[in-house]
């Protein structure tokens, strides 16, 4: 039988176990990422790994997240990674070079490879046929020191893609489509694999926005084939050089099959709070438009922003309407600045800001008390501009730029008839912000700021597990619940102990008071619990105020991960309605949990109200010694020094 292209990728990298759906992989990493908010903690834990240089093809430490210089700290944290990056053979793409998927993905993907990155979006890269996934700052720190990345071995989607796009219609309608479809928690352990002939007219950047947005589904990643556009890509890029051309056979086997009909698709719309309530733009009738801000690792290409300069060409914005647009990177904003379109988007009345992640993680620019905010990003997550009270939708850029002229959301395809912008045959290649590592990094100094704080480790997992519930949240709750993210908090990144004065505070603002109080204890959630970003910092931070497990009805995976490898038990209930049993400052107890472990299933006894528990420990064999020894870390110091 033959293989998908993800199959074909994993075979060539795979070091431990079978390409069995569902059984535990370990693959080869090619190329890390890192990106600021996560770098700086993933780079403190690579230097507790002890190794004198990266020993991936490439890896690159990336400033975006943070450029907001309100006090030192940002700074401070920009220059600690500059100068691990130089040490231990990291290229460093500079603040204002852009945002690390769009940079990635024009500068360093290639077709094949591997790519493993401290940032959930790092599957934008699968738009030019790279496995690329989203971990936590560790995993990425042991793939640096050339470790292998563990896996569920993925059952693969096809999704076929039939006919071609209208005018109006665009590749982020392809994506909410495809979450209208699977919901946030219908991709896990999947992998969506892009394929038909409706591809053949999709551009690399617009497949990078359909396998960036696929993070939505808590999917593994998501990837398309490497073809002649793929080709055409990468030679724009002054790249040809890195184009290997990959499809599925013919005979390929996969786990699912959904079709998409390009024709037929209509402009969409995300709704709050949730990326997957998705409705048609037209079934949502004169909703008035506070906010419009184009951007984010999503849609920002260059095509993207020249799409949005043609429909705003010598008009202007609506006038109770404010317009941002961040362009995805250096290379977008400088083409863009050379023929003219800057000009056009600034005369329509666009705030320009700098090539950054900006508002998409609340750095910057949040909408008013109760606003409507239209934004072509990939999360709409409750309070994640940094207004609680605001209405985030997501859509396409079309639909962004027409309702910021007529200050309604409004559905494109009745004002735009024809927006035909190609991919230029050569892009503007400049990589003077992305710094070289040096020779030999002995001589290089780290330079730490006050800012830069040791972050906890736990320690090896004691044979009894107890403690308080300290809080009982509901489903779906989302990293930014965990640990939020924001222009006060984001500078404190690699500040654990100010941190953890905020953790789960969006849920209770009373959780980090209590945890101190009770010495820590256990957290009590429904499904899909830490779904969104990959920040180990929603981790890291209850480790930090002593959570030993956290209990729920099912996880996202790489929070999960995260658990597992801070040494935090992540357990599901057998029955689901157990969840009803079990209220906050209830005192539970694990006995004998080492011998437990041994088996899937842990008993749990709740001594408030006298009654027992069955919670399943759903890990592999080493994920299980990771957790006895208190976590990753632990356990590789541990294997290497014997
Ligand atoms: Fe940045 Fe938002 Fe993407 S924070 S990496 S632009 S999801």
């Amino acid at each position: 039988m033959g293989l998908t292209v993800t199959e074909k990728i994993i075979k060539e990298h795979l070091v431990v176990g079978e390409m069995k759906r569902g059984k535990e992989i370990g693959i080869k990493i090619d190329q890390t990422l890192t990106q600021d908010s996560t770098g700086t903690m993933a780079y403190l834990q690579f230097e507790a790994l002890g190794i004198d240089r990266v020993e991936t093809k490439k890896s690159l430490a990336y400033i975006d997240h943070n450029l907001l210089q309100t006090g030192p700290e940002n700074a401070d944290d920009h220059l600690y990674i500059q100068s691990i990056a130089k040490k231990y053979g990291i290229y460093y793409s500079k603040a204002g070079n852009g945002i690390c998927h769009q940079v990635h993905l024009e500068r360093f993907g290639v077709p094949g490879e591997t790519l493993l990155g401290s940032d959930s979006h790092t599957p934008t890269c699968g738009g030019v046929g790279m496995l690329a996934i989203g971990a936590g700052g560790l995993d990425v720190a042991v793939a640096m020191a050339g470790g292998e990345y563990y896996i569920t071995m993925p059952y693969i989607v096809k999704v076929e893609l039939k006919g071609k796009l209208r005018t109006g219609v665009s590749a982020k309608d392809i994506i909410l489509e495809v979450l209208r479809r699977y919901k946030v928690k219908g991709g896990l352990n999947k992998v969506f694999e892009y394929a038909g002939e409706g591809i053949k007219y999709l551009t690399v950047p617009e497949r990078a926005t359909i396998t960036n947005m696929g993070a939505e589904l808590g999917s593994t990643t998501s990837i398309f084939p490497s073809d002649e556009e793929t080709y055409r890509f990468l030679k724009a890029q002054g790249r040809g050089r890195d184009f290997t051309p990959i499809e599925a056979d013919f005979d390929a086997h996969y786990d699912e099959v959904i079709i998409i009909d390009l024709d037929k698709l209509e402009p969409l719309i995300a709704c709050p709070h949730s990326p997957d309530r998705v409705v048609p733009v037209s079934s949502l009738n004169r909703i008035k438009v506070n906010q419009v801000a184009i951007g984010s690792c999503t849609n920002s290409s260059y095509m993207d922003l020249m799409k949005v300069a043609k429909i705003l060409e010598g008009k202007t914005i609506g006038e109770e309407v404010s317009l941002v647009i961040s362009p995805g990177s250096k290379q977008v904003l400088n083409m863009l600045a050379q023929n003219g379109a800057l000009a056009k988007l600034i005369s329509a009345g666009a705030r320009i800001l700098e090539s950054g992640c900006g508002p998409c993680i609340g750095m910057g620019q949040s909408p008013n008390t109760d606003g409507v905010s239209l934004r072509t990003f990939n999360r709409n997550f409750k309070g994640r501009s940094g207004t609680p009270s605001a209405k985030v939708y997501l859509v396409s850029p079309e639909t962004a730029a027409v309702s910021a002229l007529t200050g309604y959301i409004t559905n494109p395809e009745e004002y735009v008839k024809d927006i035909n912008i190609t991919m230029p045959e050569k892009f503007l290649i400049n990589d003077n912000l992305i710094i070289s590592p040096a020779e030999k990094g002995e001589d290089v100094e780290i330079v730490r700021g006050p800012n830069i704080k040791p972050f906890p480790r736990n320690k090896a997992m004691d044979e009894t597990i107890g403690g308080k519930v300290l809080i009982k949240v509901g489903d779906d709750i989302t990293t930014d619940h965990i640990m939020p993210s924001n222009a006060k908090l984001l500078p404190y990144r690699s500040n654990i102990p100010y941190l953890s004065n905020y953790c789960l505070i969006p849920c209770d603002k009373d959780f980090p008071k209590r945890a101190r109080e009770f010495g820590g204890g256990i957290i009590l959630a429904g499904h899909n619990y830490g779904q969104g970003s990959s920040r180990e910092h929603a981790a890291l931070v209850p480790l930090y105020l002593g959570i030993k497990a956290v209990i729920a009805k099912s996880f996202a995976r790489i929070h999960r991960q995260n658990l597992i490898n801070n040494g935090i038990l992540p357990l599901i209930f057998e029955k689901e309605e157990d969840y009803g049993r079990i209220d906050v400052l209830d005192e539970l107890l694990i006995k004998k949990v080492l011998t437990q472990m041994k088996g899937n299933k842990i008993i749990v006894k709740n001594i408030s109200k006298d009654e027992e528990y069955v919670l399943l420990l759903d890990v592999t064999e080493r994920q299980r010694n990771i957790l006895k020894s208190g976590g990753l870390l632990n356990y590789i110091k541990a294997r290497s020094s014997h």
